[in-house]
């Protein structure tokens, strides 16, 4: 028997849940999300909810505090409104990255990030590519972490092909975190892996790179990373990269946040082409000549319809 379910999206991710909806053939869930003039979000849900499975699918990219509250009172709201089963699709899931204390008396960002979320009623989380897999371990609801990297392992086959370069590429992955999604892509193009040792100053931000492992002379690159936010990362590993004699260089990323002039910096970069998700969305204003954005509405979907 088809069970019920309804998919209401929060203001992150109201494009990516128009394709998501086309794609099942059905309509979003009706909510109205409005700020007061001091910013505090409010939320009314506009129809019945009580039966089915209810989908809140809602990145918390920045603004990230925002997006994290907005979520939370779309889970509240529902449960206030009866939702019975309640499940969050964050395709991007903000504060990952502070999944351990670094320094003395530092707080411990995703495990009150994972707090506020089970409060406001979620019964299970689904992400995409999430920063640090530790930051799931935080939930006591039950939490799925996808892999985006089939479609852009797709998408990158295309423009490989395109090129009329199959062979002699490596997936490189611009630090430790990277390299079980390189290696993941790399099997998926058949290509080998490079991997590159980064260090972040955790005061400054500066980045060095202290090591890499693998051929890079001569070779087509595309380095792989779960979210490109300055884009400092991409473009001093592929000016690395560039000084080690590589060829081309490609990139790809499943989260863009692009922040300050991250566009700007990759656009002028090395890089000749750059491939993102709509996981988080993109204003005009963010995109770039040399970006590529491919839909994990596709993935949404049929997660969706596998839960209930
Ligand atoms: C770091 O561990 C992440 O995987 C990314 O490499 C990082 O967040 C990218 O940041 P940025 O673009 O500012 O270098």
């Amino acid at each position: 028997m088809k069970k019920s379910f309804k998919i209401f999206t929060g203001s992150s991710s109201h494009l990516l849940g128009q394709k998501v909806a086309k794609k099942l053939g059905v309509k979003l869930g009706q909510a109205e999300i409005t700020r007061f003039a001091d910013g505090e979000c409010r939320v009314r849900i506009e129809e019945e909810v009580k039966s089915g499975t209810i989908f809140v699918l809602h990145s918390t990219c920045p603004p990230v505090d925002e997006n994290l509250m907005e979520l939370c009172l779309l889970g509240d709201t529902l449960k206030r409104n009866e939702a019975k089963k309640l499940v969050a699709i964050v395709p991007y899931l903000g504060y990952s990255r502070q999944d351990k204390v670094h320094r003395k008396g530092e707080c411990l960002s995703a495990a009150f990030a994972a707090k506020m979320i089970e409060l406001s009623g979620f019964d299970e989380l689904i992400t995409f590519d999430v920063h640090s897999e530790k930051a799931l371990h935080f939930f006591k609801i039950p939490t799925q972490n996808l892999s985006a990297v089939p479609v852009l392992c797709e998408a990158m086959r295309a423009l490989l092909h395109a090129k009329g370069k199959t062979t002699d590429w490596a997936i490189v992955a611009p630090d430790k975190g990277a390299m079980s999604r390189a290696r993941e892509l790399a099997k998926n193009l058949g290509a080998s892996a490079v991997f590159i040792e980064k260090e972040r100053d955790l005061l400054t931000g500066r980045l060095k790179i202290k090591g890499v492992k693998g051929e890079i002379a001569g070779k087509n690159l595309v380095i792989c990373d779960d979210m490109i936010t300055s884009g400092g990362t991409l473009v001093l590993a592929a000016d690395f990269l560039k000084r080690q004699k590589a060829a081309q260089i490609l990139a790809c990323a499943t989260h863009p946040l692009l922040v300050k002039s991250a566009s700007e910096d990759l656009q002028r970069s090395s890089i000749k082409e750059v491939i993102v998700t709509d996981a988080i969305p993109l204003p005009k204003e963010k995109c770039f000549p040399k970006l590529q954005i491919v839909s994990v509405a596709p993935l949404v979907a049929s997660v969706i319809l596998s839960s209930v």
